[in-house]
């Protein structure tokens, strides 16, 4: 059987809006945008990402889901049917998931070992101030679980039951919101000093703004909507010419950006309740969620059970997440390589973890190392987010506006009805998406060499 049928099977024909779906809504949403908004800014992070969503974000993906609709190819064949000159954005973009997969999954470790952590009883010692930092500064545990996290997804990829976990993940994904909510209401009602965080996270604070809250606001937005690097591209080759591509981008959007939203109003406000507003305690990065969710769980009566259950939902979301970066990998490397599925599969796992091994001891062992001022799980993200991410989807406005031009494409997305928002999405990927991302990628840059501050 030829890799392209094969890789139908995978999310096959069933909806497209819920494979989209699984593969953002993840860590993405729940883990990094809440310590992101807390970092830069609160309400003005939360307005500069959502005006991006609506705009940039739309465009790309409907640029996106039209190419992999148009040409019914995966990113790397997509391009270059299109135009062998832009080849290597194809390739690019399937690079990006290699960077990405290995240090997702050190942080879906994470999640596991808090998973079984209020299973087995230690909510109140995870609730201590100190409890993550020990327990990533170990060599060992933080590495158990992120090869358990990797094993579990390589496990589903090769034995093909995404569908089953899509399934799952259906009923479980209401319920996370579900459940969300009910913190987020617990926590107001019940956390002195809430609304000031709430104030901090809603209210746009222009005194807050800089450069840097665009440049992660976009890097965040490409992250979390899995785009700028080909997974869309892919599920458009599987969506059914009769699917409105406008409305489900719609839809996919509206649903990543609340669960995004949620998760946010559920962390920061917290944040704020427990440190006072403590400009430190706002800016503690990637483990702002382990360290604010236990103290939560453990002032709710009951609090370990919904803590665990809460962890197992996240983890869900965050195995659909890797599932999809894992597939792309695999069905490029069975393509490639000429490789069987189950030998794509044990490759990319060991490829996952040598990278992923620095940035588990990135922590501890190996805490020290510094590349550009930056831990190698800070540096594997920003490289894909901040530097590739731009690069494929500048390439891709380039690509759309100019060679392609957006006809093609406009055309592909009026095949199931009208498109309402052509002129925003043409306009948006001719002029204004790729000059921003250019300014954009070069203050970012400029700034991690430290050549200019801001
Ligand atoms: N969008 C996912 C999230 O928010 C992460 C992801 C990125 C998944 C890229 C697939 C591809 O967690």
């Amino acid at each position: 059987m030829d890799s392209e049928t094969k890789r139908s099977s995978f999310t096959g024909k069933i909806g497209f809006i819920l494979a989209a779906a699984g593969s953002a809504v993840g860590l993405g949403n729940i883990w990094r945008f809440p310590y992101l908004a807390a970092k830069y800014g609160g309400g003005i992070f939360l307005l500069v990402y959502i005006i991006l969503s609506i705009t940039f974000g739309f465009a790309l993906m409907v640029a996106e889901i039209a190419i992999g609709r148009k040409t019914q190819q995966s990113p790397l064949g997509a391009f270059r049917a299109l135009d062998k000159r832009f080849s290597w954005v194809g390739i690019l973009a399937t690079i990006i998931p290699v960077l990405i997969l290995p240090y997702y999954s050190v942080i879906g470790g994470w999640v596991t070992k808090y998973m079984f952590g209020f299973m087995a009883g230690s909510m109140g010692d995870m609730a201590n101030d100190a409890y993550f930092g020990d327990y990533i500064g170990k060599v060992g545990e933080p590495i158990v679980w992120f090869v358990a996290f990797i094993a579990i997804t390589t496990l589903i990829v090769i034995f093909g039951v995404q569908k089953g976990i899509e399934k799952v993940s259906k009923v479980m994904m209401p319920m996370l919101v579900v459940l969300m909510l009910f913190i987020v209401i617990y926590s107001f009602c019940t956390l002195d000093g809430a609304w000031a965080g709430v104030v901090y996270y809603l209210k746009p604070d222009f005194s807050h703004f800089s450069i840097m809250t665009v440049v992660a606001a976009m890097g965040q937005l490409f992250y979390s909507m899995s785009l700028a690097m080909g997974i869309m591209i892919t599920f458009g080759s599987y969506m059914k010419k009769d699917i409105s591509i406008e409305k489900s981008t719609h839809q996919i959007e509206i649903f990543d950006t609340g669960i995004a939203f949620l998760s946010g109003l559920m962390i920061v406000p917290a944040v704020f309740a427990f440190s006072g507003g403590n400009e430190s305690a706002l800016g503690k990065g990637p483990g702002l969620m382990f360290i604010t969710l236990p103290k939560i769980f453990n002032t709710m009566p009951g609090g370990a059970v919904i803590g665990a259950i809460f962890f197992m939902m996240v983890l869900l979301a965050a195995l659909t997440s890797a599932i999809s970066l894992m597939e792309t990998v695999v069905a490029v490397v069975m393509d490639k390589l000429k490789l069987k599925r189950w030998s794509a599969c044990l490759l990319v796992f060991g490829a996952c973890l040598l990278l992923g091994l620095p940035s588990a001891l990135g922590f501890s062992a190996w805490a020290n190392v510094k590349i550009l001022g930056m831990q190698f799980l800070d540096l594997f993200d920003f490289i894909s987010n901040s530097i590739l991410m731009p690069i494929v989807a500048l390439a891709t406005c380039i690509f759309v506006g100019f060679i392609l031009k957006p006809k093609p494409l406009v055309e592909e997305a009026e095949l199931s009805g009208k498109f309402k928002a052509k002129k925003l999405f043409e306009i948006m990927i001719k002029w204004i998406a790729p000059v921003c991302i250019l300014a954009i990628l070069i203050s970012s840059v400029l700034d991690v060499f430290g050549i200019v501050k801001i």
